[in-house]
């Protein structure tokens, strides 16, 4: 080892900047296998940033653990979810969703504008199983006055609501909303009594 030590003061003479003529400073009496450290400061930015993380740190740990000015996981979440709910009771009260009721019902029955509307829904969703003119195909003649499920508004809006999943009527709850299915109604209302070709025979109870 000492052998070794001074074989290496020789190689590094004391003028070299090794040896202190900058602040690289070898550490004295570490020398293992030849190899030997620096003891250089860190360097003062660094310094500076451990301190202020030291500092941050007691700031942060206060503010969660004692005084509460910091907000922890839990209470961001319960901040999001109340400006979630929020945002949906907003988003309700903008648009109500549709009661069906007689009387409402009877209101859209009454218009024109939703019964187009129920038309075009019915060209692309329904015809396919009750006819082009609702003479029925897979599914029932919608234009003549026998109901298997009834014959009121509700009763329609309650078929297409929950369907006749057993007996191939899809239920529509999940795919058209409540104003659309009320459409509908308005629009199967429109046709009755239209008698069109190849129309169906009767299924289910005479309604007058
Ligand atoms: C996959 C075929 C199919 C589709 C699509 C379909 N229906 Fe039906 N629908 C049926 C069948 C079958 C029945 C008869 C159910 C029964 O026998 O109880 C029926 C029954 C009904 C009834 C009740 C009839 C009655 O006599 O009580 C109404 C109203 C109705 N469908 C309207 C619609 C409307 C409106 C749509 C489009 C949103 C639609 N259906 C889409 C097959 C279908």
């Amino acid at each position: 080892m000492h052998a070794m030590s001074d074989r290496e003061e020789q190689q590094y003479p004391e003028s070299s900047t090794l040896y202190g003529d900058t602040h690289d400073q070898l550490i004295q009496g570490h020398s293992y296998d030849g190899i030997k450290e620096y003891d250089n400061p860190m360097p003062g930015w660094w310094v500076w940033l451990f301190w202020v993380c030291v500092a941050f740190s007691v700031v942060y740990y206060v503010g969660i653990e004692f005084m509460d000015f910091v907000d922890t996981y839990e209470d961001d979440l319960a901040q999001s979810q109340q400006a979630l709910e929020a945002r949906r009771a907003a988003y309700a009260e903008a648009n109500p969703s549709f009661e069906p009721t007689p009387e409402a019902l009877a209101d859209v029955v009454a218009n024109a504008s939703m019964v187009e509307q129920g038309a075009e829904t019915y060209t692309a969703v329904c015809a396919s199983c009750h006819g082009q003119q609702g003479e029925g195909i897979i599914g029932p003649n919608l234009t003549d006055p026998y109901w298997i499920h009834g014959g009121t508004n509700v009763d329609i809006f309650n078929v297409l609501t929950d369907g006749v999943v057993a007996k191939g009527m899809p239920a529509w709850e999940g795919n058209l909303t409540a104003e659309e299915r009320a459409a509908l109604v308005a629009y199967i209302r429109s046709i009755e009594g239209t008698d069109p070709p190849g129309a169906k025979e009767p299924q289910g109870e005479l309604v007058e």
